[in-house]
């Protein structure tokens, strides 16, 4: 379906894949400098042509794996061997390259054979990390490809704390990161991981500029929704405001309606702007289940 969309090897929960051609649509043509406060995954930007990259994310240790990735975009070879040597230490399954999963496994646990299959290496790479303090970004992608639902969790300790998930490192992954790698080798990109309020407020915007900003949503759950509150929604919706009032162009990504509840707040605010309806098939990230959703892209070009 999204032939030309890129999608990001990080596959970030929440991300915009599905949406991107409706969103991109709806992009301003020419952008000087690219900005996104809430880049996640990096979905978006991958598919964005810019003459300059500011990406931002509070979540430093998601920042530190694309700091990684774009190290080494320009050498796939060395990282695939630093991915394989750890694979095959931990001996986790590698879809991409062999199936070494026993057919008996297969049949006993047809659904959930991969999860199976790799529960006891991904357990101890973790207890690795945990014990060793060591939040290497090449481990921690590793443990995020092999996780459920492909997230970054840590606990309140700050042991990662993710269980294993039913996947492995496929073709899918394998391609997602070929695509990073070609895109970011020849970019100018400035990752930073620092809170909304200074990485929108220190920057000086020049004529083209465009911010998008998809942060996460005051109405619906998820990992990284945990910190967000009225007061993070109100920041955000009053420096957006101070960026339209110096024209610099901007696109926020949100929800109005899901589920029976709606943020009034956000309601309010964007009956100054432009307001596009987008398509979206939400699915609850507790129950994989669909829910009522009314999805916006919000812009003031
Ligand atoms: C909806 S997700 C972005 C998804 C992204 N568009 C993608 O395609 O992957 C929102 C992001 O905001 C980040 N975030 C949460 N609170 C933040 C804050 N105060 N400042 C900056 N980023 C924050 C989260 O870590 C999360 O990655």
């Amino acid at each position: 379906m999204n032939n030309r969309i890129k999608r990001s090897p990080l596959f970030y929960v929440g991300d915009k894949y599905k949406l991107m051609k409706q969103i991109i649509n709806l992009f301003p043509k020419e952008i000087n400098n690219f900005y996104e406060p809430f880049v996640g995954g990096g979905t978006v930007f991958l598919n964005i042509e810019a003459k300059k990259y500011c990406l931002n994310d509070v979540d430093r240790n998601l920042i530190n794996i694309h700091k990684f990735l774009t190290e080494n975009s320009s050498n796939p070879n060395k990282f695939f061997k630093s991915v394989e040597k750890i694979i095959s230490k931990y001996k986790l399954s590698r879809s991409y390259k062999e199936d070494i999963i026993p057919n008996s496994l297969k049949k006993e646990w047809e659904k959930t054979y991969f999860a199976r299959f790799n529960k006891e290496g991904y357990g101890k790479l973790r207890d690795w990390v945990n014990k060793n303090k060591k939040n290497a970004p090449l481990i921690l992608y590793i443990l995020l490809i092999y996780g459920f639902n492909r997230m970054l969790r840590f606990n309140g300790g700050g042991q990662f704390n993710l269980p294993v998930g039913n996947v492995d490192f496929n073709k899918n992954v394998v391609n997602a990161l070929s695509n990073y790698f070609n895109f970011v080798q020849d970019k100018n990109i400035v990752f930073s991981s620092k809170d909304f309020r200074s990485f929108i407020s220190e920057k000086e915007y020049l004529k083209n500029d465009f911010i998008y900003l998809d942060p996460p949503y005051l109405i619906t759950a998820s990992e990284y929704n945990k910190f967000w509150d009225h007061k993070s929604e109100s920041d955000l919706l009053y420096l957006i405001d101070k960026l339209n009032k110096k024209g610099i162009r901007f696109a926020l990504s949100n929800v109005t309606h899901y589920n029976g509840s709606k943020n009034d707040l956000l309601i309010k605010f964007i009956r100054k702007y432009k307001i596009h309806k987008i398509n979206s098939n939400y699915i609850s990230y507790h129950n994989n289940s669909k829910k009522e959703i009314t999805e916006v892209l919000v812009t003031n070009y």
